[in-house]
């Protein structure tokens, strides 16, 4: 069985991609590696000289995307926050440049994302929207030997400025058999973007514009969307975000056993919700029992729409993969669903997803995911997906219920099923991940990071 790296790389376009692959950051294109070991760093910075100085340092380091389907296996990243450009003695025309929302930060945009009660910035880890996460720095590897020397070789950079601190280390890594916090294979689906050399994978859609995603190309209206100035520092680059959820496994699993009085139950329920059996085999291609072998080929595992199910019977419209890719699903509010697609990378972090994890101490774990997500308009997306997909129903007719992952859920929350001859409502829903803290990054291009070294 190929795993989706190999299947992105056996789907090389005839054609040469059109995309800078030497300017734009690894990360942007390349899956993570199966399995993944990282880390991030995130950094303040005290004083501008030593800022620049780092980056000028660390700028050699950053993998770009060249051959990105098949190339290293470990890798350095590096993006830099609203706050970090100002650190760093970025001229005011240009930090004016960048849009509102990743000026005012993630936390300070609680309200359009709807981040409010048990996700409230105030209960946030430290130092997430405290406005001193500057920069941050990740490594990815497929080996935990070749993590140690990627983050080796970052610190090296940083060690001895006074002026660049270490704020906090966030490691994280694959659960057994690549699942996620709360136990489902994940990181199958993205979208195609047009021109980076590789053919969409079976199910993946028509390719999408680059603009989409990445600053200075043509998007889906036929021009580049708006990007920070001057051209060589907005050319190629993309915003990233991070949000950290804590995944209460507990509740998790307390909901799907009050739910289900069997196991197989239990499980058709944890299907219903995400739109996927736990093994990723998709609902809509294996909608009476899970189907390992389908789930793990990425030549099948993505291969399906809606076009049969419009009622949501056997995929409902409410379940997390529906609600975040309709697909051809007719909505009550109409959009193109290709202008809020995400290049999502999700990680974990804390122990593996436990199965008899049952008590509220299990809530209190340190578990869970860190959800990143890019786009050239990442901010914009991430609210219209909070206020209209996520934390709403009416989209599809689902009045006030939320997303059953990673919705923030009221007293009373419902998820329903249809069904015939009628539909099962389920009470007790919680929120399963609570958010414990998010920043929004800026990832230049790497002549841009270059030229932001130079600064001054
Ligand atoms: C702890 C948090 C989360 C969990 C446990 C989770 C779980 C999953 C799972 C199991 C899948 C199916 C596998 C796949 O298609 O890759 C999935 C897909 C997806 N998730 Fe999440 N997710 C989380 C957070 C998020 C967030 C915060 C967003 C966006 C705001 C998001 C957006 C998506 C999208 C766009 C897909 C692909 C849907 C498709 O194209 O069919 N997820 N997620």
């Amino acid at each position: 069985m190929l795993s989706v790296k190999e299947a992105v790389s056996e789907n090389l376009s005839a054609q040469a991609p059109i995309l800078e692959l030497d300017e734009i950051q690894a990360i942007v294109l390349r899956p993570r590696p199966a399995p993944y070991f990282g880390t991030h760093v995130l950094l303040r910075v005290d004083d501008v000289q030593a800022g620049r100085a780092f980056l000028r340092r660390l700028t050699p380091y950053i993998a770009s995307s060249v051959n990105w389907w098949d190339a290293a296996k470990t890798w350095l990243t590096v993006g830099i926050s609203f706050a970090g450009l100002e650190a760093i003695g970025l001229p005011n025309e240009s930090l004016q440049s960048f849009p509102e929302a990743f000026r005012q930060g993630m936390a300070a945009r609680a309200r359009q994302l709807g981040d409010e009660g048990i996700n409230d910035p105030k209960n946030w880890d430290k130092p997430y929207g405290t406005d001193q996460v500057h920069i941050g720095v990740s490594a990815f590897s497929d080996s935990e030997e070749m993590r140690r020397r990627a983050l080796a070789v970052a610190r090296e950079q940083y060690e001895g400025f006074s002026g660049v601190s270490v704020l906090a280390m966030q490691d994280f890594g694959a659960q057994p058999g690549d699942r996620n916090s709360l136990g489902y294979k994940d990181g199958i689906d993205q979208p195609p973007i047009e021109g980076s050399g590789v053919d969409p994978l079976p199910g993946q859609g028509r390719p999408i514009k680059a603009g989409e995603f990445i600053l200075g190309y043509p998007g889906e209206a036929g021009v580049p969307l708006p990007m920070p100035q001057p051209d060589i520092l907005g050319r190629n680059g993309i915003y990233l975000g991070y949000r950290k959820y804590q995944s209460r496994v507990g509740a998790f699993n307390r909901f799907l056993r009050a739910n289900g009085s069997t196991e197989e139950e239990q499980e058709l329920i944890a299907a219903k919700l995400v739109g996927r059996w736990r093994s990723g085999a998709p609902l809509t291609l294996a909608p009476d029992a899970d189907n390992p072998a389908l789930g793990a080929d990425p030549q099948r595992n993505n291969n399906f729409d809606y076009a049969n199910d419009p009622r949501g019977r056997q995929v409902p419209l409410g379940s997390h993969i529906r609600r975040m890719n309709p697909r051809d699903t007719k909505l009550t509010r109409l959009t193109d669903v290709n202008i809020h697609r995400l290049i999502r990378r999700g990680t974990t972090y804390g122990p593996p997803y436990d199965a008899n994890a049952l008590t509220e101490a299990d809530d209190e774990v340190s578990r869970g995911a860190i959800f990143m997500f890019m786009s050239a308009k990442a901010m914009a997306t991430i609210e219209f997906l909070q206020q209209e997909w996520i934390n709403d129903g009416n989209f599809i007719d689902a009045g006030n219920e939320r997303d059953p992952i990673i919705g923030r859920q009221e007293e009373g929350a419902t998820f329903t099923i249809p069904k015939e001859p009628v539909r099962r409502r389920l009470h007790g829903i919680e929120t399963f991940n609570v958010l414990r803290g998010g920043e929004y990054f800026f990832m230049p291009c790497l002549s841009a990071l270059k030229w932001l070294a130079e600064l001054g």
